[in-house]
């Protein structure tokens, strides 16, 4: 007999908003909204060697980085889903050079949502693992349309914060401060259904290390102390797509670095829409993430597209990082 007590994604989320009974339901909107978004996305990343939106735009983004045709697709599939809806005071995106402001036309709400549209872009080709990150925050500015300010915030003041992997199922894996739960989309009835309840990372953790070790020459006296700490009882992985890279940390433990180096000095990956949701998840699941000196989320944001150095994952593991890290002068 099929299992009759299939949990939603947005049953759960009606659940854990009566944890908040201030909630306004503005929230649990927003995650329905990217759910929405996330499926649409989802449905093209399954057919991408099939239609024509594989490959590059013509365009570069504010990073000086090619511009995937998924890149687009997706930063435009989440701004027309969340843009009318009157839960948001603006949007920051990995696309877009300044905020994006709620047009004049469509009411605001109290949230402000960062997100990076399609993670792990060098990989859509290839078709391995990509993702979408996403981060929300409680509005603070006085203005009645919201702005940078409401984006700049450190990530302890996140009110949730999540990923979809499109890998060999599609997963949603979001956190509102109670656990982290993920949610396996069903393409056959078009729901995401819970099939991870109250993820923790697993204590001991696999062996398992993942960096990018093309840089070696570049790293730091500290990062290459580190890494030689971990070879030997270590087992090397590294997709390439940080949501990827990040999933298998969370299910099986270990360490994710992307380091500072003499070519990145502040890191390559951006801290309010990958380091710092990440890192909420990551804190949720007993886990931790640093900059390789503070905790990710304690780092005050000063600029909408600022990098960090990250380390995330066990915490024993992080730890160490934080060891061999201390004494460095930088990369
Ligand atoms: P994005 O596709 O959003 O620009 O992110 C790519 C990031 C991240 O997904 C991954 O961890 C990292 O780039 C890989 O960088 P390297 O190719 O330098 O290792
Ligand atoms: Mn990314
Ligand atoms: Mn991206």
């Amino acid at each position: 007999m099929p299992d009759t007590h299939i949990v939603t994604l947005s049953r759960h989320v009606v659940e854990q908003e009566r944890l908040y009974p201030q909630a306004t339901g503005q929230f649990t909107n927003i995650l329905f909204d990217l759910a929405l978004a996330a499926k649409v996305i989802a449905r093209e990343v399954n057919k991408a060697g099939i239609v024509d939106i594989l490959g590059r735009t013509d365009t570069v983004n504010v990073h000086g980085e090619s511009v995937q045709k998924l890149d687009e697709y997706a930063d435009l599939v989440i701004l027309n889903a969340m843009d009318h809806t009157g839960n948001l005071c603006c949007l920051g995106s990995e696309e877009h050079e300044e905020v994006i402001p709620i047009p004049a036309r469509f009411p605001t709400g109290e949230y402000a949502l960062l997100y990076d549209p399609l993670d792990g872009s060098s990989n859509i080709d290839v078709n391995v693992s990509i993702g979408t990150i996403f981060s929300i925050h409680r509005k603070v500015s006085s203005g009645p349309r919201g702005g940078l300010e409401d984006c700049l915030q450190p990530g302890r003041k996140q009110v949730a914060a999540g990923y979809v992997v499109y890998g060999s199922s599609t997963m949603l894996v979001y956190t509102s401060g109670a656990g982290v739960h993920g949610f396996t989309l069903d393409p056959s009835i078009g729901e995401f259904v819970l099939s991870h309840e109250s993820i923790t990372l697993p204590d001991p953790p696999k062996p398992i290390y993942s960096v990018n070790e093309g840089y070696a020459p570049y790293w730091s006296e500290g990062q290459k102390a580190l890494v030689a700490e971990l070879k030997g009882d270590h087992t090397g992985r590294y997709i390439g797509s940080l949501v990827a890279d990040f999933h298998r940390t969370l299910l099986r433990g270990g360490l994710f670095m992307y380091p500072a180096d003499q070519r990145q000095p502040e890191g390559k990956l951006r801290l309010l829409y990958e380091a710092a949701p990440l890192a909420f998840i990551a804190e949720q699941a007993g886990g931790r993430a640093s900059t390789g000196q503070i905790d990710i989320m304690d780092v005050q944001p000063t600029s909408l597209h600022q990098r960090t150095p990250l380390y995330m994952g066990s915490s024993r593991l992080v730890d160490v990082a934080e060891r061999h890290l201390a004494g460095d002068s930088g990369a």
